[in-house]
């Protein structure tokens, strides 16, 4: 069990709280926010301590801070973090461009100090379940497959929706980590990729809120397509939009050379996984229901067009794995290296985009270590 301490008190902090509730190793004792007043009433709604920014980087009951500001400032935060000699874990991106990413990663090193990134969802029942199936030979080598996000955007839901309009933000960078790091645990480090960008309106209407009817301008692409190649050689084309209506395309599809899975959606956690083993023949269910990390546990619709009204949604092993792997000196899952190559395939799907060339990547990683139930079940609450 270790003390843990929160900076950014909005929409996500909800589902890290429930987080205590399903593993035995996280206890929040503080929170901040640059808004005292958010962080106040966060506090006062889960009973613990709250404290202004500078404060809680010097609490020394807290080994570790978790991170859940807004993406512009997810460098700058957890470099204080790390400056202050505390373990950091932090949402989706690492940072905002790769160099950053990189400065964290030497920071956190030269400290001694565990770096840890969302997503945490491959390491959900479905994600695991595809990855054994692979692993298992059961489809041959993944040869091909496609990916695909796609939804007529944030300002469907949220009554401030610019900021996914904005450089440094944007359809890639959002859901991108999703994708690129399921794939990275499906099938290993990548290693070029090739890449198309569009920005189909300069303004948008809002949707939702009280600026419902009024427009906003739009500064980014909003829609991309790639190609992007591993280093186990499969070849893989996405797509994500924020530009799609509707569609009933799967999240990602694979294709071995002895049968094709069907992958459940890399933001949750559950499935089912599909696969079949030849032309015409009946695609197979299978289900992970009886899997810790893979059972439904939301049954209420979040509103988002996004998903599903029933999920699985563990989000918070990242950090329950990584705190177990602090106690017994181990390397974390959720690692930095892992975060800063997904980092580097986002940015460098921009940069192809812009410069309309293949791009090498910069870095690679080691494909996480796959996670049984037996694991998992030593992070969870009876
Ligand atoms: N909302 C979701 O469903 C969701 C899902 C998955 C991941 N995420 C990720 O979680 C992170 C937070 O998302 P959110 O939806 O909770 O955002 P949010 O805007 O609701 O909350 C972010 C909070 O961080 C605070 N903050 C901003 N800059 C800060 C700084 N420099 N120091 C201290 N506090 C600061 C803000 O005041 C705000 O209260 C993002 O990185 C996002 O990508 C969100």
């Amino acid at each position: 069990m270790k003390n843990i301490g929160v900076i950014g008190c909005g929409n996500i902090a909800e589902t890290y709280f429930r987080a205590q509730n399903y593993f035995n190793n996280i206890n929040f004792i503080a929170c901040a926010d640059i808004n005292n007043e958010v962080a106040k009433k966060c506090a006062d709604e889960y009973k613990i301590k709250f404290q202004t920014v500078d404060e809680i980087l010097v609490n020394p009951d807290i080994d570790i801070i978790l991170n859940i500001t807004i993406p512009q400032a997810h460098f700058e935060v957890s470099k204080k973090i790390l400056e202050a000699g505390k373990h950091v874990y932090c949402e989706k991106p690492l940072s905002a461009n790769y160099e950053q990413g990189k400065e964290l990663i030497s920071l956190s090193k030269k400290n001694n100090l565990y770096l840890g990134n969302a997503p945490d969802t491959f390491l959900g029942g479905g994600a695991q379940l595809s990855r054994d199936i692979i692993d298992n030979n059961e489809i041959g080598n993944i040869l091909t497959g496609n990916f695909i996000f796609a939804f007529p955007g944030a300002e469907d839901f949220h009554p401030n929706p610019e900021s996914w309009y904005r450089e440094g933000s944007g359809p890639v960078l959002d859901m991108g980590p999703y994708f690129f790091t399921a794939m990275i645990n499906l099938l290993g480090p990548a290693k070029n990729i090739r890449s198309r960008g569009f920005r189909f309106f300069d303004k948008r209407e809002y949707k939702a809120g009280p600026k419902k009817g009024n427009f906003f301008d739009v500064e980014n692409n909003t829609s991309y397509m790639f190609d992007l190649e591993f280093e186990n050689r499969s070849m893989i084309q996405g797509f994500i939009s924020f530009d799609v209506q509707n569609h009933k395309r799967n999240h990602i599809e694979l294709y071995g050379s002895s049968g094709s899975i069907i992958v459940p959606d890399p933001n949750m956690f559950g499935g089912p996984v599909i696969t079949s083993k030849e032309l015409g023949s009946e695609w197979i269910n299978h289900s992970v229901e009886d899997k810790p990390l893979g059972k439904t546990n939301i049954i209420n619709h979040s509103g988002r067009s996004n998903e599903e009204p029933k999920q699985s949604n563990y989000r918070g092993i990242g950090l329950s794995e990584m705190i177990y792997s602090i106690e017994n000196k181990r390397e974390h899952r959720c690692n930095g290296e892992l975060a800063l190559h997904v980092l580097d395939i986002i940015e460098s799907a921009m940069i192809s985009s812009k410069t309309k060339q293949e791009v090498n990547l910069r870095s690679t990683c080691t494909r996480p270590r796959s996670f049984d139930d037996q694991e998992i079940k030593k992070l969870l609450k009876n």
